[in-house]
């Protein structure tokens, strides 16, 4: 559904949750910047995140680590050789391409024109030459199918070759190759590097987390789906230590445990799916996503990944500093396995955002009406309470103002004065918050106040002094 999609893009720009970054000059590729209600959005989602994966887990703790690490973090996780993507480049336009992603789009395509079963077979001929590494292969199918470039229109391609996703920059004043740092990829090296310093000073015992939250940079190629693919964005990550052998029982574990916090997001069972993968990444022995049916289709939001003790091992070979854990219930000394939980925080952004969008047609006999609104739940809007006087008059505003001293320390409100209660209500929707008051002449009489909700537009009148609890009771 692509014009939902383009009508939440304008939404997010239109209502201050998203704008291109650097926009007065044009924007830049793939990065984004969060305005004044989708900052408040994503940090809602990161403190949901954090408090379901720390504080409910008595045995995971959280760290922040550097974004910055040293260059040999990235030889021993293999991001150096490894994390690269097949490519191709067009000769007339130099125009460059993921070659799984050139062969998706076609995919789409022949499914589109009624050929699903075709689109099936290239997806899966596809799978099989990227697990082999199969770049001639890829090469010939690309050519098989008649794949051709959107900007040149012709099918003139390159040999298929490895282009790596790391940014790079300089540590330090001189330029040189040897004060060559990355950005991070992934915040999951942070965790893996810190793992005995967190083990140690923590007393943790196996089974035992560590969860991060923390920006990713990656140099990605085709990056033209909002912020669902973006240059620069944030990932929630947890890694999980084992012992060895028990992989299998705390893959399904996890696979279980994220699924629920999922659906704890009020989002239905039937909106997820997961994703087995075929083509494991190059430190997993099992590896899964969560999919979410995004107005573009079903697609990646979270990785569960059994990574095995691939990253630890390969630190305790490079670093020769030794990895090991002690297991006294079973005194042995082992490197430990990991499960790793991988989340984007701002694929969670518009996951919940395509989720919660909606536009309702209110006419009636009489009249045309229609709104758009963002169903959040409340512990997720960016604002918990709209605070409205009828009129900017007859001390209708000292009693709002009152209100609002009383409640902003709890939650986020917002005070509203300017334009009709109908449009104030409108703004209000837009921006997904759950509650609105208004303070009329009869607050003045008895002290109550009519509050409206969001989803039902129903509107019923209450105490002042109930209105804190009635949102409170919302948040948790
Ligand atoms: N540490 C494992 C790891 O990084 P991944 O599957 O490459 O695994 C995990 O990434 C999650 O990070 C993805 O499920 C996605 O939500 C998010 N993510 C990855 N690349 C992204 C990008 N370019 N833009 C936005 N989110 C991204």
């Amino acid at each position: 559904d692509t014009n939902k999609f383009q009508a939440l893009i304008s939404h997010a720009k239109e209502y201050g949750f998203i704008f291109p970054s650097s926009e007065i000059y044009d924007g830049l590729g793939a990065v984004y910047d969060y305005g004044q209600w989708g900052s408040e959005l994503k940090k809602n989602i990161k403190d949901y995140w954090w408090k379901s994966m720390t504080q409910m887990y008595e045995n995971i703790v959280g760290i922040d680590a550097a974004i910055f690490m040293h260059p040999t973090t990235w030889k021993a996780s293999g991001h150096v050789d490894n994390f690269s993507d097949p490519m191709i480049d067009n000769k007339d336009s130099n125009k460059r391409y993921r070659v799984d992603h050139l062969i998706e789009a076609k995919a789409d395509d022949l499914e589109k024109g009624g050929h699903a079963d075709q689109a099936e077979v290239l997806l899966k001929e596809m799978d099989t030459l990227l697990a082999a590494s199969d770049f001639d292969g890829l090469k010939r199918l690309i050519e098989t199918y008649k794949i051709s470039c959107s900007v040149s229109g012709t099918s003139n391609w390159t040999d298929v070759r490895q282009f790596n996703l790391m940014f790079s920059t300089q540590m330090g004043s001189v330029s040189d190759e040897a004060n060559e740092i990355y950005l991070r990829p992934e915040t999951a090296q942070g965790i893996f590097v810190n793992f005995l310093n967190v083990q140690k000073t923590g007393r943790m015992k196996i089974p035992f987390g560590i969860a991060q939250i923390g920006k990713a940079f990656r140099n990605e190629i085709v990056a033209r789906q909002f912020i669902f693919r973006m240059r620069e964005f944030e990932q929630m990550e947890m890694q999980f230590f084992i012992r060895p052998g028990t992989q299998k029982e705390w893959y399904e574990y996890w696979k279980e445990e994220r699924m629920k916090w999922h659906l704890s997001l009020g989002i239905p069972a039937e909106r997820y799916r997961f994703h087995d993968h075929v083509k494991l990444a190059h430190y997993a022995d099992a590896a899964c996503d969560i999919e979410y049916n995004f107005p573009i289709g079903f697609k990646e939001v979270e990785g569960i990944h059994s990574r095995t003790d691939f990253d630890l091992r390969n630190h305790q070979e490079y670093s020769k500093k030794k990895m090991q854990y002690f297991d006294s219930e079973i005194n042995q000394n082992y490197i430990p396995y990991v499960i790793e939980t991988s989340i984007g925080v701002d694929r969670t952004v518009m996951m919940v955002m395509s989720e919660a969008y909606e536009e309702q047609d209110l006419s009636t006999a009489e009249k045309k009406d229609s709104r758009v609104l963002l169903k959040l739940p409340a512990k997720l809007a960016p604002v918990k309470l709209a605070i409205l006087p009828l009129v900017k008059k007859d001390g209708l505003p000292d009693i709002a103002r009152a209100i609002m001293d009383e409640c902003k320390p709890h939650f986020r409100c917002f005070y509203e004065e300017k334009d009709t209660i109908g449009k104030r209500y409108r703004r209000m929707d837009a921006i997904g918050t759950p509650f609105c008051v208004t303070v009329d002449h009869q607050t003045k009489e008895d002290n109550t106040v009519t509050i409206r909700y969001r989803d039902t537009m129903q509107q019923e009148r209450v105490n002042i002094s109930e209105l804190k609890n009635i949102v409170m009771q919302q948040l948790s």
